[in-house]
Parts: C-alpha cells; sequence; structure tokens
C-alpha cells in the first residue's frame, strides 16, 4: 500500500520518532562528509508550486541530490491541476512517471484528491490545513535543543494557522503540553485540539513558563488582500522581549519563516535567537529526508 504524507496524523506516535531519528543521523551524516548518493538513487520527486516557497523548494531540492535521486519542480499554471486536466488523470499519469510527488497548494482537498488516485506517495509541502513537513522540522529543532521532549512546553502566539495545526498534532502524539494564544476569531480550526492542547486569547498566558515560544505570521499566503485588517486584529499577538520575560530561563523561540519583522515578531527578537530560527530552516533538508526515504525506498 502506497503511504502518504499529508498530515502529521499520517505517522503513528513510533513511526514520528524513527523519522526524527533517522533525520538526526542523515544529519550527521552529512556534517561527516558521508556520501548519501545510494539512498534514492534513480528516484525522481515532482514538487509543485501553487504558491512561492524558498525553504521548501530548496531543501526537498537539495535533499533529493544528495540522496542520487532527482527532482522536477513545476508551478501550478503549468499544469493547471483540475483545470487543464481532472486531478484524478493528472496524479495517474504522474505515478506513471515518477516515484513521488510533493505538492504545496491552498485546499487540502488538492492533496487528498491527488492521494486517492495516486499510485505514488504524496507529500504535503504545506496547505491551508497543515505544514506537516515543516513540523517534522520543528520537532528535530525542539529536540536537538532540548536533549529530548520530557517537561518541555511550547507556546505558539498568533495565527491559527495550517503551522500550528500541525505543530497541535504532533504535540498531541508525543504528550508535549501546547498553549495556543490567538485572538478568539482566529483561533485553530476545531478538531486539531487534544488533552495537550490549551487554547486562550491572552499572549502572556501562552508565553508563561514556555520553553519554546513559536510565532508564524498573520497573514498566511493567498491572505495578503486581508492583511491590514488582520494587522489590527493580531496587534497585541506579537513575540517580543516583553512576552519573552514571561517564558522559562531557557527559551528558545522559532519561526517557520518568512518572517514579517515588526509584527508577528519584533526585529530583535528575531535577531537574538536566529540560531535556532536558522537551526529550524536547517533542519527541513534533513527532516524531509528522512520522510522521502520511509516513502520512496
Ligand atoms: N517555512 C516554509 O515553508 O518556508 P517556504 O514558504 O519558503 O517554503
Ligand atoms: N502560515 C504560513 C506558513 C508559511 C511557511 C503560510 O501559509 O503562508
Amino acid at each position: 500500500m502506497v503511504r502518504h504524507f499529508l498530515s502529521i496524523n499520517d505517522v503513528s506516535k513510533e513511526e514520528l520518532i524513527e523519522l526524527l531519528d533517522k533525520a538526526a543521523e542523515l544529519k550527521a551524516g552529512v556534517k561527516n562528509g558521508e556520501d548519501q548518493s545510494d539512498l534514492l538513487k534513480g528516484k525522481s520527486l515532482a514538487l509543485i508550486f501553487e504558491k512561492p516557497s524558498l525553504r521548501t523548494r530548496i531543501s526537498f531540492e537539495v535533499g533529493m541530490n544528495q540522496m542520487g535521486g532527482s527532482v522536477l519542480v513545476l508551478y501550478s499554471n503549468e499544469i493547471q491541476i483540475g483545470e487543464r486536466e481532472a486531478r484524478s488523470d493528472v496524479a495517474k499519469v504522474m505515478s506513471r512517471y515518477l516515484d513521488g510527488i510533493m505538492i504545496r497548494t491552498f485546499g487540502h482537498d488538492v492533496l487528498t484528491e491527488t492521494a486517492k488516485y495516486s499510485s505514488i506517495p504524496i507529500i504535503n509541502g504545506l496547505s491551508d490545513l497543515e505544514h506537516p513537513c515543516q513540523t517534522m522540522a520543528d520537532l528535530l529543532t525542539i529536540r536537538e535543543r532540548f536533549a529530548g521532549f520530557d517537561g518541555v512546553k511550547v507556546a505558539y502566539i498568533g495565527d491559527g494557522n495550517n503551522t500550528v495545526h500541525s505543530l497541535m498534532l504532533a504535540c498531541t502524539k508525543l504528550g508535549i503540553p501546547i498553549t495556543v494564544a490567538a485572538p478568539k476569531e482566529h483561533e485553530p480550526f476545531d478538531g486539531f485540539e487534544s488533552e495537550f492542547t490549551t487554547i486562550v486569547d491572552d499572549v502572556f498566558e501562552a508565553a508563561k513558563g514556555a520553553n519554546v515560544v513559536y510565532t508564524d505570521v498573520w497573514s498566511s499566503m493567498g491572505q495578503e488582500r486581508d492583511a491590514q485588517r488582520r494587522k489590527k486584529i493580531f496587534t497585541g499577538y506579537q513575540v517580543n522581549e516583553e512576552l519573552l520575560s514571561h517564558a522559562a530561563d531557557n527559551a528558545i523561540v522559532l519561526h517557520c519563516l518568512p518572517a514579517h519583522r515588526g509584527e508577528e515578531i519584533t526585529a530583535e527578537v528575531i535577531d537574538q535567537h536566529e540560531a535556532s530560527i536558522l537551526d529550524q530552516a536547517e533542519n527541513r533538508l534533513h527532516a524531509q529526508k528522512a520522510i522521502l526515504l520511509k516513502l520512496m525506498s
């Protein structure tokens, strides 16, 4: 049976930990100059983008190259899924040429629908609902910083979006408490909560004693026209020095990037916490290589 990775819930807790272990092993291998070019030799992955990308685009391509595979990048205007031809036909035809497909799209149904007709793995490179590849990099970064997840408390400040949805699912799987501070009308969607998740509207309550303070943009890709209105609603949901003074002394700051300095995070905080945020960006590469190996080898 072909396995897809559309949601954090597509892997069990054990698989999630195995993926993180594999990612750490691959990362150490790269640092030691190990030749990994046999791992996915001859495999081809398509990257389909209906939205822009820096990290996802580069980390998938570099990851495939390091493992001896190749990548084909397609922008939505080229294939026009569901417009030029039916999603089912696109999925079936692509399955004849390739070994895997990553899709960055708007509606999550594009992913589920494509997966339904695809005989090769489909990977979610971000949808309106989830960003599971990001979460794998977040977890790897947290685990590196705290040598595990025991006792780690996560605070997420801002929009209840794709990034936090996947993070909430992962925290639930691993038993990590996460408190999300979001304005009432921008809370995470229903269906992502659990006994390990708490939703509040007070940012200080969320940050209190947190070891990880995470934020993401107030307006996600596709919401740009609503940005001015959202800026007003989200004022106060900013990761700044004052907020961090409520977090644990050893708190790290994470941001999936791209960041809007002066909005969800101050320039001072992002610069001061550059080390963890750049590790997090780098870890996209290592975490995704583990995912690609699991699904495509
Ligand atoms: N964090 C992330 O997914 O970055 P890109 O949008 O640049 O791929
Ligand atoms: N929530 C953001 C994440 C970008 C990586 C977006 O969807 O635009």
